[in-house]
């Protein structure tokens, strides 16, 4: 009996060296330690051994069984560690190899822009505000000291929906939703898109860029209007701008200027971009005109102010050399990938 364990042990021995896959381990062990497998056939048979040797066959049996788990644990372990390291070997990678360029996401260059003007703005004390681009005649028009039948509604050719509602034309709507929550004295900004009923051509399209400017305290004047642009075009251009007031007309303001500014291609000295002139007209502004004030319900006695409106887009143009407006909205990835 002893010998019949021992050539167990040793035929278990002489198989299990060259099993290389476990499905062919796991058959290896029913054959020996499952129900009908060789060793527990011999414990079934203990009862037919000779009482005295049978505690010691029964002792080695069980040694038997022990050491063929054992093996069959450290063959599992050496299969597998073997399929990790063909995997490894066969699926590496080299990550120091060039990789094809994917594309990068960018920002337009317009909202690039406009980020740089709001922390200009925000340094001097400035609050930004939002506003919707559906606006109601009130915001857009009423408030601002256009009534229905004002001439200056022909000014801004609108786009308008089946209820009356209007696709904002200038973000100038926002200044009264701006003053019905905050008290002067305050310096606001408003960024945003505005829409018309243009035809488009290089420098036209039905939606362009805004950002208005407001500021209302006591005493505001003229000087303060033109400090203030003087500053943020030094800091947008980053060099001192030569500027100039021409009267413009606004309802909203009173007085109204077109500011202008010394052309930046040629030195103000005339070329094509200001048309021979050397100044390209770059910001409506004015005194904001008491009547806004008093729908914002600002004491016009005690308040005064000035706003502004900056052509986004112009601005953009100039700083880029950009010579079609109709770029921006393109979706042209040539020339958005120019500003990553
Ligand atoms: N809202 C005016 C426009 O779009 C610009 C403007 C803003 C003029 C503020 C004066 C003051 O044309």
């Amino acid at each position: 009996m002893k010998d019949k364990l021992d050539d167990i042990l040793k035929d278990f021995q002489n198989r299990v060296v060259s099993i290389s896959s476990i499905q062919k381990l796991e058959d290896l062990k029913v054959e020996f330690l499952g129900k009908k497998g060789a060793l527990t056939s011999v414990l079934k048979n203990l009862k037919n051994v000779a009482p005295e040797e049978r505690g010691i066959v029964g002792k080695l049996a069980n040694q038997i069984k022990v050491s063929i788990n054992g093996e069959i644990v450290a063959k599992r372990a050496e299969i597998e560690n073997n399929l990790v390291n063909e995997k490894i070997a066969s699926e590496w990678l080299d990550v120091t190899l060039n990789s094809s360029k994917s594309q990068l996401g960018g920002i337009h260059p317009i909202s690039k822009i406009q980020y740089e003007i709001e922390d200009i703005f925000m340094s001097l004390g400035f609050s930004v505000l939002d506003g919707p681009h559906i606006e109601t005649d009130y915001y857009n028009f009423e408030a601002l000291n256009i009534p229905a039948d004002h001439p200056a509604r022909d000014m801004q050719d609108t786009f308008y929906f089946d209820n009356g509602a209007i696709l904002r034309t200038h973000t100038s709507a926002i200044q009264v939703r701006g003053m019905e929550k905050i008290k002067p004295p305050f310096k606001v900004i408003g960024p945003g898109r505005v829409f018309r009923v243009e035809r488009t051509d290089a420098s036209h399209e039905a939606a362009f860029h805004q950002l208005e400017g407001m500021v209302v305290g006591e005493g505001i004047n003229v000087a303060n209007l033109i400090s203030t642009m003087k500053t943020l075009l030094r800091e947008i251009f980053k060099k001192d701008v030569e500027v100039r007031l021409r009267p413009g007309f606004f309802p909203f303001v009173e007085p109204g200027f077109e500011l202008d500014i010394s052309c930046l291609i040629c030195n103000g000295k005339g070329c094509s971009v200001c048309k021979q002139s050397g100044w390209v007209e770059l910001m409506p502004c004015g005194m904001v005109h008491p009547n806004v004030l008093k729908h914002g319900g600002i004491d016009t006695e005690k308040y005064s102010g000035f706003a502004f409106g900056l052509g986004m887009d112009r601005l953009v143009m100039m700083r880029y050399k950009i010579e079609d407006i109709r770029h921006f909205h393109s979706g042209d990835l040539r020339f958005s990938g120019q500003f990553v």
